[in-house]
């Protein structure tokens, strides 16, 4: 093959695999979200944003929540993590029951729920049980989780994402849009998520999205 046809090739297939991509522009907006349990701004973030993004547009985003926040963590020597937590040992508890109930649920249309409710609480780290019999989920596996190797395991997993975050967080929540953290998009989601989805979805804006280009976004 001359060195023509060769880069001719390659043009098609990158075209190929272009016109694939902008085949799917109905694409749900993924979220990740970066927080913990006893913080102000993340529970400001959950209740308010969040909340009310899941409320109206839940069609057209995806969310993952992660809760580790500014803990660290060390292994002792067989194996289990020990976490330390900014708003100490009570919000560990928050974040892994949070985290129990992600895992376990695996599904945003029940943790998220649950997520919200433990968040909206007067006692984050300890709403897990009132929550789950508010929205019929069944806290017995979460309880079992909580002191389980899995548990440990799933919490560290929390973790690794956090750290893994690029640039490294300083500001929890941190919320990142389809995998890709930008100081703009941080910024207005903690102002107006809702019109941050908005305007990431490709796809036809569902009537609850704000109609016009908000300026003060
Ligand atoms: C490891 O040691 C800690 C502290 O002694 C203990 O709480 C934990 O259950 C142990 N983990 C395993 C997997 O045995
Ligand atoms: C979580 O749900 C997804 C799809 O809904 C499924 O593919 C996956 O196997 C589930 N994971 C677990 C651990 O149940």
């Amino acid at each position: 093959m001359t060195e023509f046809s060769t880069v001719c090739c390659i043009f098609i297939i990158f075209s190929v695999l272009n016109s694939q991509l902008d085949a799917q522009p109905n694409k749900l907006v993924q979220v990740g979200v970066y927080y913990e349990a006893l913080c102000p701004d993340s529970i400001d973030f959950i209740v308010e944003q969040l909340w009310l993004a899941y409320k109206k547009v839940r069609s057209i985003f995806e969310v993952d929540l992660v809760p580790y926040g500014k803990a660290w963590e060390k292994q002792l020597k067989n194996g289990t993590w020990v976490f330390q937590c900014q708003h100490g040992r009570e919000e560990c508890y928050g974040n892994l029951v949070q985290t129990c109930a992600v895992c376990l649920l695996n599904n945003t249309d029940l943790s998220l729920p649950f997520v919200h409710c433990a968040m909206s609480s007067s006692h984050p780290q300890s709403a897990g049980p009132m929550c789950a019999r508010k929205l019929n989920i069944d806290y017995r596996p979460i309880e079992k989780c909580l002191t389980s190797d899995q548990g440990n395991r799933w919490q560290h997993e929390m973790g690794k994402k956090t750290e893994s975050q690029k640039p490294h967080i300083t500001f929890i929540p941190r919320v990142v849009i389809n995998g890709v953290y930008s100081k703009l998009n941080q910024e207005k989601a903690l102002r107006n998520f809702l019109g941050l989805v908005c305007e990431n979805y490709k796809g036809p804006k569902p009537v609850e999205c704000p109609a016009v280009k908000d300026d003060s976004l």
